[in-house]
């Protein structure tokens, strides 16, 4: 099924996130009900048992914005991902540019924080992409290939899985530049061979992230191999996030 998962960020407040589900619930409803589409609200930690106790009798999945890398234990500040599956999270995101970027997080922390995910059921929404020098100089594949060997090996020994692959060109997170067509094309193919190699024994489902719009979503969601979106600043405006549900559905 076609995925569409809301990324809040650190952009709402406790009381915020709240309001903008408690003040739709009924959009939400019908959000969750849109044909052939599964949609995932991803608020920020504080948010999560509230955001999923309002959506309960939706069919809205909840998803985190990160986890530890640890199972448990003394780790200040942390939240493991078994927690995360109490209070009702299905899916997490990791790996997004703005933790590996400001947090320095490595291929290899994010590759630890997919094993803790996988192992207690959460579904994994891994983020890649490269930077624009990146592809100026054309080296995307070679840092899509990067980002991708270190989570595949770590899943090489697990049993089968189904996990989400996110390419998000960091060139256009948060910027109004989309992707152009012809690129997007390039690389979904690419990504579905490489995918269907390096997760041989897994599901992969890969969606595109960055400056998603009701404008541009359906016009994504034609290109070869998208399974789904993953949208930031548009999702936190509830008619323009309806508006991109709609165009997909
Ligand atoms: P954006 O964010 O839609 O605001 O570009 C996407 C993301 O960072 O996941």
């Amino acid at each position: 099924m076609f995925i569409i998962v809301a990324n809040w960020k650190s952009q709402l407040t406790f009381h915020q996130a709240l309001a903008l589900c408690e003040g739709n619930l009924e959009g939400y409803g019908d959000l969750g009900d849109a044909k052939g589409i599964e949609t995932v609200i991803c608020p920020s930690f504080e948010a999560l048992h509230a955001v999923a106790l309002t959506l309960q009798d939706t069919a809205i999945q909840v998803g985190a914005q990160d986890c530890s890398a640890f199972k448990q234990g003394a780790y200040t500040g942390q939240v493991t991902a078994a927690s995360l599956a109490e209070v009702g999270c299905t899916y997490c995101i990791i790996g997004h540019y703005e933790s590996r970027t400001h947090l320095h997080e490595t291929d290899q922390l994010v590759a630890e924080k997919m094993q803790q995910l996988v192992t207690v059921g959460i579904e994994p929404i891994l983020c890649i992409g490269e930077t624009e020098q990146e592809r100026e100089a054309g080296y995307t594949f070679q840092a899509l290939t990067r980002q991708l060997t270190a989570v595949a090996q770590t899943l090489a020994s697990h049993d089968q899985v189904t996990i989400c692959i996110a390419y998000e060109p960091i060139w256009a997170i948060g910027t109004g530049k989309v992707a152009q067509k012809s690129q997007l094309t390039e690389v979904f193919a690419w990504l579905s061979t490489t995918c269907a190699t390096l997760f041989a024994e897994h599901t992969v489902r890969l969606l595109y992230g960055g400056s998603v719009t009701a404008e541009t979503a359906g016009g994504i969601k034609k290109i070869p191999g998208v399974d789904g979106l993953l949208v930031g600043t548009a999702s936190l405006d509830f008619k323009k996030f309806e508006k991109i549900v709609s165009s997909c559905s």
